[in-house]
Parts: structure tokens; C-alpha cells; sequence
């Protein structure tokens, strides 16, 4: 049975793609069997999977919200992990991402706009479930993120007063995750390796089953 991640916020610009690469080549480097899910009208994700195939995955496109559950049970057999990538605005096939997730990432940069945007993508996260009557876990994820800012203890206190839950590693604004989007490999050392291998750390210990060896 395979984990589905999906990545969602209704801000535009935030982050998901490149969480969203992180994970895809993080996980295919471990040798577990992944599939990208592109659900974005935009197709970012697919371009940079087709224009480098630098890691061994499954890609789908797929904007008909109709067709987002029946894609993810046809792969999860097998595949190990199934990430999803969203469009910036909230969509009826963003409804159906998050509804079969295992865990939701809400990627959020350093604006208020960002976290207005997170909180909302919280509450869809939290009507799906309801929903769906199960519970899907969701975590902020603070990308292109400047340690030690006015602005980041800004964000970091009006996340905390929405009663929102962030993810412990926060993704540093760093020039490597820039990169990777023209070399089509992910960083794995200096800061942004580190950082790549804490989020799958920290994703590990909600999502049980990835917190086994890779088979
Ligand atoms: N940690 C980071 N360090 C440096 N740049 C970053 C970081 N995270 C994201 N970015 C940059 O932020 C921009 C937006 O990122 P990305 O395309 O992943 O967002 P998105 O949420 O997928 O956007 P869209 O809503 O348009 O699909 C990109 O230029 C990306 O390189
Ligand atoms: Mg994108």
C-alpha cells in the first residue's frame, strides 16, 4: 500500500512544486517506488520531470477531479510513495487530492498573504476529512524560509495564533533549491541536502509507514 502526499495551498507561488521535486527525487534516491500525481493546469511539475528523467517515477496528469481518487488507487499498488502536486487556487481536483492523502504539506512563504492562504487550505484539509470521516494530517511547510527576519517572526507568530501546525524543518532560502529547476537534481549536500534529509525525518514521524527502511 503506498503513501499519498499531496501538496496544496491556495496561495499561488508558495512553494508546492518545489516540495514537491524535494520529495519525488528524495524518495526515488532512496530506491522506493514513487509517482507524481500533476494536478496543477500549469503542468510545472511535469516539465521537469520530462525535461530531465533524472529519477526513476511514475508521472500522471490529471485535472479532472473525477478521475484523482480512481488514478491513485490504480497506482498504489505499486508504487511506495504517490505525491501530488496542486494548482494555486483551490480546485475541485485539490478537494480530491487532499481527500486521499496520508499527509498534507502547505507549503508558506514569509507574507501574510501566505498565511491567510495556509490557513484556508487548513480548513479544506479539515471539511475533507470530515468528509470523508477519517483523519488526514496536515503541516505548514516554510519554504524559501530567511531565518533570524522580522518578517519570519512575523509569519512564524500569526501561524501559531491560527492555530496552525509547521513542520519543524523549515526550507532555508537557498540558491541550490533555485537550481535544481535547471539541472533537475536535487540537492544532496551542504545546507539544502541537510535540510531535504530533516523534512523526510519529520515527515517520517507522522507518516508511519514511511519510517521503515526502504523495501
Ligand atoms: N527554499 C527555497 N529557496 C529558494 N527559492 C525557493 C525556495 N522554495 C521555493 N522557492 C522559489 O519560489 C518560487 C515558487 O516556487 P514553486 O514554483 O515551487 O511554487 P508553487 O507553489 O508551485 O507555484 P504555483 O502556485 O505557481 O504552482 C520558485 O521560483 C522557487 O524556486
Ligand atoms: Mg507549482
Amino acid at each position: 500500500m503506498s503513501t499519498v502526499i499531496t501538496i496544496a495551498t491556495s496561495k499561488g507561488g508558495a512553494g508546492k512544486t518545489t516540495t514537491a521535486e524535494l520529495l519525488l527525487g528524495a524518495y526515488a534516491s532512496q530506491g522506493r517506488r514513487v509517482a507524481a500525481i500533476d494536478a496543477d493546469l500549469n503542468h510545472s511539475l511535469s516539465d521537469w520531470i520530462n525535461r530531465f528523467d533524472q529519477y526513476p517515477m511514475t508521472l500522471r496528469q490529471e485535472l479532472d477531479e473525477a478521475k484523482i481518487i480512481p488514478l491513485v488507487e490504480a497506482l498504489a499498488d505499486d508504487h511506495d510513495v504517490i505525491v501530488i502536486d496542486t494548482a494555486g487556487a483551490a480546485t475541485q481536483a485539490t478537494v480530491f487530492a487532499i481527500g486521499c492523502a496520508d499527509l498534507v504539506l502547505i507549503p508558506c512563504q514569509l507574507s501574510s498573504a501566505d498565511v491567510v492562504e495556509a490557513a484556508k487550505t487548513t480548513q479544506l484539509v479539515a471539511s475533507a476529512a470530515a468528509m470523508s470521516r477519517q483523519s488526514i494530517p496536515a503541516r505548514v511547510l516554510l519554504t524559501d524560509y530567511q531565518p533570524n527576519t522580522v518578517i519570519a517572526g512575523h509569519v512564524e507568530s500569526e501561524l501559531v495564533a491560527c492555530g496552525l501546525d509547521v513542520i519543524p524543518t523549515k526550507l532555508n532560502r537557498l540558491v541550490a533549491f533555485k537550481e535544481m529547476t535547471f539541472t533537475g537534481t536535487i540537492p544532496t549536500d551542504g545546507g539544502a541536502g541537510a535540510l531535504i534529509t530533516s523534512l523526510l525525518r519529520d515527515v517520517a514521524t507522522i507518516v508511519p509507514a514511511l519510517n521503515t527502511p526502504c523495501p
